[in-house]
């Protein structure tokens, strides 16, 4: 059975100051329809086939529900962590909740804050990888890489069609490196959504993490259960090492295919990234009906008030009732070091 796995606990700032730590990506309404983990919903509605897990930060409990409720989405389980400890031990929490009712599924583990333009392309796309997931692949889908990130994995695979064997996984490599890599043509992205059986993940992680599986494991055995929520314990589970299922797993296992798939997809990793996806008038402009573009190109404005913008090329405008983002759109990868200067206070 295919489990969604819906994982909603990052706290990107990226795009602040439209994100925030109590307002994650998310939950951002960013492409016209619902919030990211609406639409993130909406999308496996026809793919699953047990009632989707949603494993979200205790801090945006009121904030995933209501969402949800908004949808009408009826997850089997809110999995609410205490602290964020990063995508391996959420998705381990999810494979012990899915193995409680005896069955070992198939979890369809999901990123909530991605773009998936192509649904029918990415329902195809869990159609084509579910046999070796079922044969105990640990599937991932890969991306055609189109520049030289840094913030993906890169898998290197054996050549073929269909779902292929992962001859190589690098999470997150230098500049250098990944330039590298795009050159050779012989790198996909990793998407960050996998497709695995839940204990065959376990097994994975216990093999090369056992400590965090172990931390994991005394923690999900405390949790407390109610209506809404499974909460787990904070001291417990803040003695798990924090670490993404690409270092802990993904990097190591000979055991990883790839899918490559080509669903429209963006992790909206910035302004300019969201800029890439937005409908823009002739000029490039992307931006609601109220801004007046006069001798402008290629910008993004977001506001809730009147905005003229003349002779603007490429600037990036966000306003907030508290904060303002004036941005050149190749620079919009520094909102991180505003974000870092706000929170050291200086
Ligand atoms: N529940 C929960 N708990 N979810 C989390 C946590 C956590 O502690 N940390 C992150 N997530 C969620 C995020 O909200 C996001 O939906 C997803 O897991 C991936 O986490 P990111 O923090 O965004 O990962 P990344 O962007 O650095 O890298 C991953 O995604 C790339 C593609 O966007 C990796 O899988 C890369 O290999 C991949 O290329
Ligand atoms: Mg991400």
């Amino acid at each position: 059975k295919i489990l969604p796995v819906l994982l909603s606990g990052g706290s990107g700032t990226r795009l602040w100051p439209l994100s925030r730590e109590n307002y994650p990506k998310q939950f951002l309404p960013l492409t016209g329809g619902g919030s990211l983990l609406q639409e993130t919903w909406k999308r496996v509605e026809r793919v699953a086939e047990a009632a989707p897990l949603v494993v979200a930060n205790e801090e945006h409990r009121f904030l995933a529900a209501e969402q949800l409720r908004e949808v009408g989405a009826a997850p089997q389980a809110v999995i609410l962590e205490p602290v964020g400890r990063n995508t391996a031990p959420a998705i381990a929490l999810a494979a012990l909740q899915a193995l409680q009712s005896g069955e070992d599924a198939l979890l369809l583990v999901l990123p909530t804050d991605h773009v998936v333009a192509d649904v029918p392309a990415f329902h195809a796309a869990v159609a084509g990888a579910r046999a070796s997931a079922e044969a105990g692949r640990l599937v991932t889908f890969g991306i055609l890489p189109s520049a030289p990130e840094t913030g993906y994995g890169y898998i290197r695979s054996a050549p073929g069609e269909g779902v292929r064997e992962v001859l190589e996984f690098v999470e997150k490599p230098d500049a250098a490196t990944a330039a590298g890599y795009v050159d050779s043509g012989d790198y996909a992205w990793n998407s960050g959504m996998f497709l695995f059986g839940a204990q065959r993940y376990l097994d994975a992680l216990g093999q090369y993490r056992p400590d965090i599986l172990a931390a994991v494991r005394v923690a999900f055995e405390q949790a407390a259960r109610d209506a809404d929520f499974v909460r787990v314990p904070k001291d417990l589970f803040a003695a798990c090492p924090s670490e993404s299922i690409d270092y802990a797993v993904m990097e190591k296992t000979d055991s990883a295919s790839v899918l490559p798939v080509d669903v429209g997809w963006s992790d909206i990793g910035s302004w300019s990234a969201l800029w890439a996806i937005t409908p823009r008038d002739a000029d490039g402009n992307a931006h609601a009906d109220d801004v007046i573009a006069i001798d402008s190109r290629n910008t993004y404005v977001h506001a809730d008030k009147l905005v003229v913008t003349i002779g603007l090329d490429d600037v990036v405008v966000v306003d907030t009732p508290d904060a303002l983002l004036v941005a050149d759109r190749s620079q919009v990868q520094k909102v991180k070091d505003a974000v870092a200067q706000l929170k050291d206070g200086t």
